[in-house]
């Protein structure tokens, strides 16, 4: 028997977030959003699932190279855009759309001398301040994409700063209003919404959608979980119990003896640890599945195992199943324990888990 860590990838899940997506957006095309190797999914695996979307966003060149020889046909966009004139030619080659964000790749652009047929989208600066140009600054790149003989299709983007916060309404409302004034009356296609405004966002939703994490099953929010955006998990990691430790009240378990008996207790050890991308700052208390029952992780996650409580899951022993997020245990709460967001844990799968679908 294989070591028993692994993370199943179920693809019919992938497809139904993207139906919701379509419930929520259904005039909007829809861009989805496979960057970082489909956030730890795999990118041709989570591709095939998500065949029916009408584009592709990502930056890495060489993954959308790929998709593109793997035979798909929509918009794959790159949302860096280019980092020089050799990457342009790829990009014309492939067919690639890219993202202009900066005066250096129009003054690339500008010396690269093709004809038509490179398809960009503009990035506006609305107020994330990270990529961009500023509304100062947009009307002379607009000129000069349109004046360039190598630009074929212009779309206006942005990207929003707080669409997840449950405070950030005013926020999402002041960049829109700044990309409503630079986008009016030019008559070009725009893309504003990642998942968490499509969900809570409907005025943003224009004529792409581009989403990311609700495609895989989390939640864009704090305040509101997966399941009751109707999302299903597409990762479940799982693993077994492959030792059982008897503890004595005072007994310590793990590096730094950080977590302490108070009372006779068992203690199941999982294979599974941050070499598999289980966070190591996961603290005692981060819930898990043993044998379908909710329970928790104890003391300090290492390199390769973890512990978990076993008090009142008397069935529980060697070989007993463990889930450590996915189905039955949303990403959500196990990342929001260790201090971070499901994007970071699904994104960090390590490369030696065995993924199945
Ligand atoms: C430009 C852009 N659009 C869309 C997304 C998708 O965001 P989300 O995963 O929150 O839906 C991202 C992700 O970071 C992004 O960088």
């Amino acid at each position: 028997m294989p070591r028993p860590v692994q993370a199943l990838i179920d693809l019919s899940a992938l497809e139904q977030n993207l139906s919701v997506v379509r419930c929520h957006a259904p005039r909007a095309r829809v861009m989805a959003v496979i960057k970082a190797d489909a956030y730890g999914h795999g990118l041709l695996r989570a591709a095939s699932a998500l065949k029916s979307a009408d584009g592709f966003a990502l930056l890495e060149l060489d993954a959308a190279i790929r998709l593109r020889d793997a035979g798909y046909r929509q918009p794959i966009l790159l949302v860096e855009g280019f980092f020089s004139t050799e990457e342009l030619a790829l990009i014309e080659q492939y067919h690639l759309s890219a993202v202009i964000h900066h005066s250096e790749q129009l003054a690339m652009l500008s010396a690269f001398k093709r004809r038509g047929g490179l398809d960009v989208f503009l990035k506006l600066n609305t107020g994330m301040n990270r990529l961009g140009f500023v509304p100062e600054q947009f009307p002379a790149a607009l000129e000069a994409l349109k004046t360039s003989p190598a630009i074929g299709q212009i779309t206006l983007m942005t990207h929003f700063a707080r669409a997840d916060e449950s405070a950030g309404e005013d926020s999402v409302s002041a960049q829109l209003q700044r990309f409503n004034a630079i986008a009016a009356g030019r008559n070009l296609p725009c893309s504003l919404a990642n998942s968490a405004a499509i969900l809570r966002y409907s005025e943003t939703h224009a004529d792409w959608v581009r989403p990311g994490i609700m495609l895989y099953g989390a939640s864009p929010f704090a305040d509101k979980t997966a399941a009751e955006l109707g999302l299903r998990p597409v990762m479940t990691v799982s693993s077994k119990i492959i030792a059982v430790q008897n503890l004595k009240a005072g007994d310590a378990v793990g590096y730094g003896h950080v977590f302490r008996a108070d009372r006779t207790m068992q203690v199941g050890i999982v294979a599974g640890g941050y070499a598999d991308g289980y966070p190591r700052h996961a603290p005692t208390g981060t819930p898990v599945l043993v044998n379908g029952r909710r329970s928790r992780i104890l003391g300090r996650v290492s390199m390769d195992m973890l512990h978990v409580d076993l008090s009142g899951i008397e069935s529980a022993g060697v070989g007993s199943p463990v889930i450590l997020w996915g189905e039955g245990m949303p990403v959500d709460e196990v990342a929001q324990l260790a201090g971070t967001i499901s994007y970071e844990l699904l994104c960090a799968l390590a490369p030696r888990m065995q993924v199945v679908t």
